[in-house]
């Protein structure tokens, strides 16, 4: 078993406090995903975890046995950093086998740990090698293979893919999640990329400035967010906001965005007292784009990306505040052109002005 516990966990530099007392629990055999903006603390909490930095207070388990103070290498961690940092007068094999021989481990233990890393990253044709005959994604590879045969409770992996270019990070992505079912470790990685977190992660941690925003699975944050700042972070392109003038009628919450579409009514999320201003947030690919002479939220397209698969238009109402939304490969809308739109009432979130989420649209459960 090798849950990883954290429990109140802080982090100062100097005077400065960097993570800001994280409770987090990550179950034996997880795949957790760090995500959040840069300088956030993702790193550090990572070094805490590795024992690489110690917290300045709190207390963290692994495997249900306290490792507060434990020095890292007792911790049965393995981290993967970005940069991969090779020997490169050592051949691959070397470079894997490393710390085994510094440990003096037995031959034939080495060489049972050596080829079942390969096997599993393969990396078997390229041992004899030394790191410069490598590409960069072989390279990652065996810097992962370097903590595989430390055969760890836990991985730790900082953005191991960011130095990849995208063909390498796709089939790169992919090894590490057959490595995760074969090994069936608990792994933390922590990730810029939106894709990773959401195709990865059995769940997602989004911090922000050394704090824990919301925990959940990747369906759960991206529908269900609990403020503005997590429907904004996770998804991409990123949600539309529109500040909206609200009005309490009875039990219902009515929300008018623009004079030539009726207003959309929720029902009263609790706590909301009187009319006032909130925010409405949808994200682009549930905008439908409606045809000439329909009616809908008029949008002027100020520009029109077309991707291929898709045509991204950021555009904006009359009274200029901006929406984008995602359409067909193949939509013929320009730039300069004035379009209707349409906005599923089940797709939208309903914010507070302080940015917590009163309603939550149904798509989840409508498709379930
Ligand atoms: N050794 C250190 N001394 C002082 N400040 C530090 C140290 N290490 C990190 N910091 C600061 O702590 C904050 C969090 O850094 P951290 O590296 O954890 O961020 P991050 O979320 O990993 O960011 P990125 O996405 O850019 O990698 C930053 O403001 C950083 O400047
Ligand atoms: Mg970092």
């Amino acid at each position: 078993m090798a849950e990883v516990s954290l429990s109140r966990i802080t982090k100062n530099f100097g005077v400065v406090e960097i993570l800001k007392g994280i409770d987090l629990t990550v179950a034996d055999g997880e795949f957790c995903i760090f995500v959040g903006p840069s300088g956030c603390g993702k790193s550090t909490l990572l070094r805490v975890i590795a024992g690489l930095e110690e917290s300045t207070s709190g207390a963290l388990s692994i495997g249900g046995r306290d490792m507060t103070r434990t020095p890292p290498a007792n911790r049965g961690v393995a981290m993967v950093f970005q940069s991969y940092a090779l020997y490169p007068h050592m051949t691959v094999a070397e470079n894997i086998c490393f710390g085994m021989r510094m440990a003096k481990s037995p031959k034939a233990e080495i060489s049972r740990r050596l080829a079942r890393a390969s096997a599993m990253l393969q990396l078997e044709p390229y041992l004899d090698r030394k790191p410069s005959q490598l590409s960069g994604g072989q390279r990652q590879r065996v810097a992962i293979g370097r903590a595989v045969v430390r055969e760890p409770d836990v991985f730790l992996f900082d953005e191991p893919l960011s130095n990849l270019d995208a063909a390498l990070r796709v089939q790169t992505r992919i090894e590490i999640g057959k490595l995760h079912q074969d090994l069936k470790s608990t792994m933390i990685y922590v990730t810029h990329d939106q894709v990773e977190a959401m195709t990865m992660a059995d769940k997602i941690v989004v911090l922000n400035a050394g704090r824990i925003e919301q925990v959940g699975s990747p369906l759960d944050l991206y529908h269900r967010p609990r403020n503005m700042f997590v429907a904004g972070f996770i998804g991409s392109p990123k949600m539309n906001f529109l500040q909206v003038p609200g009005r309490v009628e009875g039990d219902r919450l009515e929300v008018h965005i623009d004079p030539a579409v009726a207003p959309l009514s929720f029902a009263r999320p609790a706590g909301i007292s009187g009319d006032g201003d909130f925010m409405l947030g949808i994200r682009p690919e549930h905008l439908v784009l409606g045809a000439t002479g329909d009616s809908g939220l008029p949008v002027t397209l100020r520009l029109a990306e077309r991707l291929g698969s898709e045509t991204m238009l950021y555009g904006t109402l009359a009274d200029g505040r901006e929406i984008n939304l995602r359409a067909d490969g193949l939509s013929t809308a320009r730039q300069g052109d004035l379009v209707k739109v349409q906005i599923p009432q089940a797709a939208c979130h309903v914010f507070d002005k302080a940015g917590n989420t009163l309603v939550n649209g149904d798509l989840l459960r409508m498709e379930a």
